[in-house]
């Protein structure tokens, strides 16, 4: 089996084999990785690499980044679209081609790798390691508010883009490791966040954007996938986790065969890290739960690079070390960002 970087012109060829992955909604999955491969202007046929026999058989895809943790941009590679032909599983495919991925993301001098994982021990064999979080989970107590709903305001990207990138750029600082996004990495997340479509809803005083959410159906879930408010705007911004939690006549997020009022009864979202939000949602009728989530992996490609970055003590594992070897690389990894500050925006998902 070759093992080599994909060429142009293969596109095709790659989400033949990546659409062969099983849908858990009703949305095409050879839909949700075009998205990534011909709608994507960020896309380079060289960020993947496939296994080939007689055909391609394995493909890792490699997201080129950058990470921003205590203020500063780190380059990384997300990785995604992991996939084996089913008939040719369990023959070290996968294992090889992400081989290659993390070889040519040490060369290229990303200093981490970032993954959200299905089979957690696969990663973890080729060193990864699980940065867990507290997933909340929002659920409306009774029915919703229909006023919270009535005064929520569609998003407009001519009218309300910049207000909303603002937003996002100072309040995102409030948790480590959310992607950087500058014009173009907006505008390519309004066009693919949706699954397919997205909701996207702002509050507004004295008509400047105050505050946002966005939110999609996953797995058939509702999913808040990113939020932001301006200082003081706190109740303003829970109105609006109230509205998503509201059902709807035409509910246009609900997968088929899922009321409004079901699909609208609980919301999972990323770590809120923002304590006086937690108070305005307990204050708006909303109890905020927690489930342990390990799908998010990390793997430290260039430790050296990433230690000299935050003025970190770091020396490579000596022979005759009797620590676990990757043991060094997490625990620098944890001081400049402890799992209970990780928070991800799934809206800039790979
Ligand atoms: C995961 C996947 C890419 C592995 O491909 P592969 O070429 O068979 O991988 P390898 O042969 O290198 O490694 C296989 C090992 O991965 C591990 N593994 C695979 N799927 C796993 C799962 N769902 N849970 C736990 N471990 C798993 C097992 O240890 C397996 O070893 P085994 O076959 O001896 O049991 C393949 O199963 C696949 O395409 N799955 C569907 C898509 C998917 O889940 N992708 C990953 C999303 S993050």
């Amino acid at each position: 089996m070759n093992v080599r970087p994909l060429r142009d012109g293969e596109q095709n060829a790659l989400l033949d084999l990546a659409g062969l992955w099983p849908s858990p909604d009703d949305y095409p999955m050879r839909d949700l990785f075009a998205r990534y491969v011909e709608e994507d202007a960020r896309f380079d046929p060289r960020d993947v690499w496939v296994a080939e026999g007689d055909a391609l058989v394995s493909c890792v895809q490699i997201f080129p980044r950058k990470l921003v943790m205590h203020g500063k941009s780190v380059p990384i590679g997300g990785i995604g679209t992991v996939f084996t032909h089913p008939e040719h599983r369990s023959g070290g495919l996968a294992a090889s081609v992400m081989r290659a991925a993390m070889d040519d993301m040490q060369g290229r001098a990303m200093e981490l790798g970032l993954l959200f994982a299905g089979p957690v021990p696969f990663y973890e064999k080729l060193g990864w390691h699980s940065w867990e979080v507290q997933r909340p989970l929002l659920r409306p107590r009774g029915e919703g508010d229909p006023d919270a709903l009535a005064a929520a305001e569609a998003f407009d990207p001519a009218r309300d883009l910049a207000e909303v990138q603002a937003i996002h750029a100072s309040y995102s600082r409030l948790r480590d490791g959310f992607c950087a996004r500058d014009s173009r990495d907006w505008w390519i997340s309004l066009r693919n966040s949706g699954h397919p479509g997205e909701e996207f809803l702002v509050a507004r005083d004295a008509g400047r954007v105050v505050a946002y959410v966005r939110a999609v159906c996953l797995s058939r879930f509702l999913v808040i996938m990113e939020w932001g408010r301006e200082q003081g705007a706190t109740q303003a911004l829970a109105s609006l986790f109230a509205a998503l939690l509201t059902r709807r006549e035409d509910d246009p997020l609900a997968p088929a065969g899922r009321p409004s009022l079901e699909f609208r009864s609980v919301a999972s979202a990323s770590p809120i890290l923002d304590e006086s939000l937690e108070a305005a949602l307990e204050g708006c009728g909303i109890d905020v739960a927690t489930s342990e989530d390990a799908g998010s992996m990390f793997w430290v490609a260039n430790p050296e690079a990433f230690a000299y970055r935050f003025g970190e003590p770091y020396r490579r594992r000596d022979t005759g070390d009797l620590e676990e070897p990757g043991e060094r690389e997490r625990r620098l990894l944890a001081r400049v960002l402890p799992p209970p500050r990780f928070a991800f925006w799934p809206a800039d998902r790979f």
